[in-house]
């Protein structure tokens, strides 16, 4: 089951992307005095966070109560124009006042193993030994129907016990840091952010295609409790049938 919003453009999107985050976040603050959110990587989220960021939004959400850690990255140096934390540092976190402690990088720029160890120590800080459970772990999605560096036919698809794993994207000779699905699937929101008719062809496989998660990963995320949203605009949507 999810909870499909389809908007007429990137803007009118970003902008009720960006109430949504921060209901959670004061709800989520109220109920257990920590919000956790992961960020998504890549170009579709960057207008949330220039806006999460902007002077209207930065203090509607405690980032000093609020944890914020990462979906995938590159493995890239953080000043390098690939890394994920690097376009979220320009777009939001040098806009706020967020404990550095508070902010849970992948260090693409260490061996992807030594890079995962690392972050699962970072999970483990704030989450314990038990399985993560983020507030929010916002998504994005591409062409392919790849999610967070989860891609067609990799390695990481088949991952069921570790949270953070290194994946080699063969077809595009590229290693990744990503969660995996029992994470993902843990959380307790999770939110696609998918914009754009060259999106369109995957959106409609992935919710209204036949299952293939090997083929289309974002297929297999699927909350065991808790909600999912997809924000898409119309030309993202402008294939899907009986949705
Ligand atoms: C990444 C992301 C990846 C991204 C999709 C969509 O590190 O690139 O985690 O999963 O969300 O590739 O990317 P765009 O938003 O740039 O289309």
């Amino acid at each position: 089951m999810y909870h499909l919003h389809v908007f007429p453009d990137g803007n009118s999107l970003i902008d009720e992307l960006a109430q949504k985050v921060i209901s959670i976040a004061q709800s989520s603050l109220q109920q257990h005095d920590v919000f956790t959110m992961a960020l998504a990587g890549g170009s579709t989220p960057r207008p949330l966070y220039n806006l999460l960021g902007s002077q209207s939004y930065r203090r509607q959400i405690d980032w000093a109560h609020t944890h914020i850690f990462w979906g995938d990255e590159r493995c890239v140096q953080p000043d390098h124009p690939d890394s994920n934390f690097r376009m979220t540092r320009l777009a939001l976190l040098d806009q706020i006042s967020i404990p550095a402690s508070n902010v849970h990088r992948i260090k693409g720029e260490l061996d992807p193993h030594s890079a995962c160890d690392d972050y699962h120590a970072q999970l483990k800080a704030v989450f314990g030994n038990d399985l993560p459970r983020f507030d929010i772990i916002m998504l994005g999605m591409g062409d392919d129907g790849h999610t967070a560096s989860l891609f067609p036919h990799s390695a990481a698809l088949a991952e069921q016990k570790r949270w953070v794993v290194p994946n080699y994207v063969e077809s595009m000779d590229f290693w990744r840091i990503t969660l995996t699905y029992p994470v993902i699937n843990n959380a307790r929101n999770v939110i696609f952010v998918v914009v754009g008719e060259s999106k369109s062809r995957a959106l409609n496989r992935v919710l209204s295609g036949p299952s293939d998660p090997k083929q289309y990963p974002s297929q297999a995320v699927l909350p065991s409790d808790g909600n999912l949203h997809w924000f898409v605009d119309e030309a993202a949507a402008s294939r899907l049938q009986n949705t």
